[in-house]
């Protein structure tokens, strides 16, 4: 079978996704249900239209483009990722598994191959977790990981709620039909740029995801007393914001003190109520991601932040509340399509390494209920969520070659 990619088109729709923005290019902010998240899904659908592909969405906004195998009663073979992107990121996350998955079908079609199992293509909703605090959410309740009801409960930060949120979006209906039987898919295959830098720095074009690190999310919520910064006197405040800064600096070591380079502990989020230069900070929110390929060792970090926050209440006299948002388990990938994806990148004669992903994609949870594996496209200087993301057309071109390849097996 001779698989040629338009890499040429594929860098335009790239390109013009990208485009598709709550800011300015290269500047790419498109957070979930917002205007320019409902814009590049219908710029999406458009393509998938063009493709002849039968589209359906569900009631999370998980849509679905189904190229119809000759044997529509098989489980289809799946792929596709996510086009929603945090604040201030760059137009490769998500998009190259989103456009790419979409051009291996294309390239596919124009081989004059025909599968026997329908190949399915998925745009996974809000895979970020900045808009509603948990990420993947779109692939938790397809797997069945998030009870719908916990899910209809999440709200933003001006307090509208996720079914506010997609009904406004025109994604009606329950939730609790959005989950997807165990086999649903005969298998997985999710296409993304690495986001880390060791497939540039080895000079391997390709990555062959094996295993998904473990992410865990803490939201924590600090009282203490505000004040005037002028009048009140140091001894005897109760300054939120200096709590808060004692628990950051707290994961940031429980993080290094595992002695493995695999546990990453991160503050991204920090709120400092009233948020003026002479007022005491009376509140503050801090939002926490951890991770490690190794769950054991993911929640001793968990276990050592949750000391620190009674440290710093006590030693402060402030009250801390920590919510854990998420604490999921790390992701073996299924090895019958490892060796799908590994046997495609030999077909082509295509040098691949074989390595685990740090960060989390909607192929952790694709794996509780399909098997599932993934295929990495090198980033630039391993730079994402930032707006000099970027992944060239020939890398991307190669991924979306070996995705075709070992979608055209999976599915015969
Ligand atoms: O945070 C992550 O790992 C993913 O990019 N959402
Ligand atoms: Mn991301
Ligand atoms: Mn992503």
């Amino acid at each position: 079978m001779r698989l040629t990619i338009e890499q040429l088109r594929l860098t335009e729709e790239l390109d013009q996704l990208g485009s598709i923005s709550e800011a300015p290019p290269p500047v790419v902010t498109r957070v979930v249900f917002t205007d320019a998240d409902v814009r590049g899904r219908e710029f999406v659908k458009s393509l998938c239209r063009e493709t002849g592909l039968a589209i359906r969405d569900d009631p999370a906004g998980n849509t679905f483009a189904r190229w119809e195998g000759s044997d529509p009663a098989l489980a289809p073979v799946g792929t596709g990722s996510h086009i929603d992107a945090i604040p201030n990121a760059g137009r490769f996350d998500g998009t190259v598994g989103v456009l790419g998955g979409l051009e291996a079908i294309r390239a596919l079609e124009r081989a004059g191959f025909r599968p026997k199992r329908s190949i399915e293509l998925v745009v996974f909703t809000s895979e970020e977790p900045t808009r509603f605090g948990i990420g993947c959410l779109g692939s938790r309740l397809l797997s069945g990981l998030l009870d719908p009801s916990a899910g209809e409960s999440l709200t933003d930060r001006d307090g509208i709620t996720l079914n506010e949120a997609r009904v406004s979006a025109g994604f009606a209906g329950s939730l609790a039909t959005v989950a997807l039987p165990r086999g649903y898919y005969s298998a997985f295959a999710e296409l993304h740029i690495e986001q880390g830098p060791l497939l540039e720095q080895r000079q391997v074009p390709l990555g062959v995801v094996t295993a998904i690190a473990a992410p865990a999310s803490l939201k924590i919520q600090i009282e203490g007393e505000g004040g005037h910064a002028g009048a009140v006197l140091m001894p005897g405040r109760r300054d939120a914001f200096l709590a808060a800064a004692e628990i950051a600096l707290a994961v940031e070591s429980a993080a290094l003190s595992t002695g493995s380079i695999d546990t990453v502990g991160t503050v991204g989020v920090c709120d400092v109520f009233p948020g003026a230069v002479n007022s005491i900070p009376s509140r503050v929110r801090v939002e926490v991601d951890v991770r490690d390929i190794d769950q054991t060792r993911r929640d001793h970090v968990l276990n050592q932040i949750a000391e620190a926050c009674d440290k710093a209440a006590a030693k402060r006299h402030v009250k801390v509340h920590s919510e854990m948002v998420n604490a999921d388990p790390p992701a073996q990938c299924a090895p019958m399509v490892v060796d799908a994806l590994v046997q495609a990148c030999e077909t082509h004669k295509i040098r691949f390494e074989r390595m685990i992903s740090r960060a989390y994609h909607d192929s952790l949870f694709m794996s509780r209920i399909s098997p599932t594996a993934m295929l990495f496209v090198p980033s630039r200087g391993g730079v994402s969520h930032r707006p000099d993301e970027y992944s060239s057309p020939d890398a991307i071109a190669q991924g979306v070659l070996v995705l075709a390849e070992a979608l055209a097996r999976l599915s015969s």
